[in-house]
């Protein structure tokens, strides 16, 4: 003891539980000493109270969530009322839970990173009203996030793509492609006319009274028909592919979703069964409505990669097209784009699933890489404001439009 009392310079007269804590000072963090940027990143934007902890390689130091799914698939949707007040119940305890499993404490964080928009105004309300607490208490800098930015960008935690690349978000709330060229650039190619794949889904797999089969009750609407699908028919059901005639990147899924429900009843009539009851062809219509959206997306993603390639954006040879969000954690739907990228010499490239649904992961990271771009940090919370609507990036739509390019058939 008394070599290292020299070596680290410690008054020998010490008491033991001094030198042991003077020594756990020095305990080597190498990931909190050798690098700078930790951000804290707060999720609130729809059912998922999230939160984590990332440095600016990609590393996850800690992370958390809480999910509200279940309490939402009870009430048969997203009651905004509710959400907000589970929000409020968790957000300090998810918050807490992810610090400590970091290791660190807010002090030593870069920044804070909020989702701010667009999503449910009650619960962006919730985020960004404890992280202005939190930003203010700390004297942290301030990094307002868009939700489907950092959707967009969460591919770059675990592969080192550069930009410019091409982006699919298929959720609950969102559908579009777009063009990424840099953190905060963004083109919108096209997008949801209407409702989004997995909204739609989740109406589809609630009309089937899915909540009922002790297999699928816990589960999401979508997670629900790509599981039922397996065991189905698609072709027992032909559904109209939306938008066919139209060439450009537009989707549009509430036209399919009513046809489906005009089905159920007439299905529900011809085998004598109540509206709540589960039909025998419940795993056809599961399989044929899934097929259906995978071969509308399919279209239209295909259709975004050839404008990409005439416009020069994207090389012949060496494209990539990242597919995210809540739907793409569908097989079926990957396997389908698969077939599109594979005949247009693209990769394909899936975040991890647990990254492709809600999570505070790519809320932080898209701080990190705001931060190391020196793009939109804040040193004051004053006059900040959460959106509901937001657009991502500049729309080009009637550029795709105006190209009105013919999409070859493919066997999907
Ligand atoms: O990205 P996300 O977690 O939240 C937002 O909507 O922003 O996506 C949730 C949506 C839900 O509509 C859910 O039904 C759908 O993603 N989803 C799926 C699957 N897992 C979740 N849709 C199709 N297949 C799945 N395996
Ligand atoms: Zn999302």
């Amino acid at each position: 003891m008394l070599t290292l009392n020299k070596i680290l310079g410690v008054p020998c007269r010490l008491a033991k539980w001094q030198i042991h804590g003077f020594l756990k000072s020095f305990t080597f963090h190498p990931e909190k000493q050798l690098l700078h940027k930790l951000v804290l990143g707060i999720e609130t934007s729809c059912d998922d109270t999230a939160a984590a902890v990332v440095d600016e390689t990609g590393n996850i130091l800690g992370e958390a969530i809480h999910s509200q799914t279940k309490v939402h698939l009870k009430t048969g949707g997203i009651i905004p009322s509710v959400a907000q007040q589970l929000h409020r119940e968790n957000i300090e305890k998810i918050v807490k839970e992810t610090l400590s499993a970091s290791g660190i404490t807010p002090n030593e964080l870069s920044a804070i990173a909020t989702t701010v928009k667009p999503g449910l105004a009650l619960s962006l309300g919730v985020g960004l009203e404890y992280s202005t607490q939190l930003v203010n208490q700390y004297k942290k800098p301030f990094i307002p996030i868009h939700h489907m930015e950092a959707h967009a960008l969460t591919i770059r935690i675990t592969n080192k793509i550069d930009f410019p690349f091409l982006v699919l978000l298929v959720s609950g709330g969102h559908c579009l492609l777009a063009i990424v060229q840099g953190v905060s650039d963004f083109l919108l190619l096209g997008k949801s006319l209407d409702i989004a794949p997995g909204d739609m889904l989740d109406k589809v797999a609630r009309r089937l009274s899915l909540i009922k089969h002790p297999a699928y009750s816990t589960m999401s609407g979508g997670k629900a028909i790509e599981h039922l699908a397996k065991q189905g028919n698609r072709l027992h059901f032909d559904f109209r592919h939306p938008l066919h005639f139209c060439r450009n990147c537009d989707f549009s899924f509430s036209g399919l979703q009513t046809a489906v429900d005009r089905m159920i009843t007439q299905k529900e009539k011809e085998e004598g069964i109540e509206k709540g009851e589960i039909l025998s062809c419940a795993a056809d219509i599961a399989a044929a409505v899934q097929h259906t959206v995978a071969s509308h997306i399919a279209k239209r993603t295909h259709r975004a990669i050839l404008f990409c390639q005439q416009k020069g954006v994207l090389t012949p040879s060496n494209a990539v097209l990242v597919v995210s969000g809540g739907v793409a954690s569908n097989l079926y739907i990957r396997k389908t784009l698969e077939i599109v990228t594979k005949a247009t010499n693209c990769i394909l490239l899936c975040p991890p699933l647990k990254l492709c649904t809600d999570n505070g992961i790519m809320i932080a990271w898209n701080g990190i890489e705001k931060l190391c771009a020196g793009l939109g940090i804040l040193h004051n919370t004053e006059g900040i404001r959460y959106e509901p609507k937001c657009p991502l990036g500049v729309d080009i739509s009637k550029q795709v439009q105006e190209a009105a390019i013919k999409v070859p058939s493919l066997k999907i």
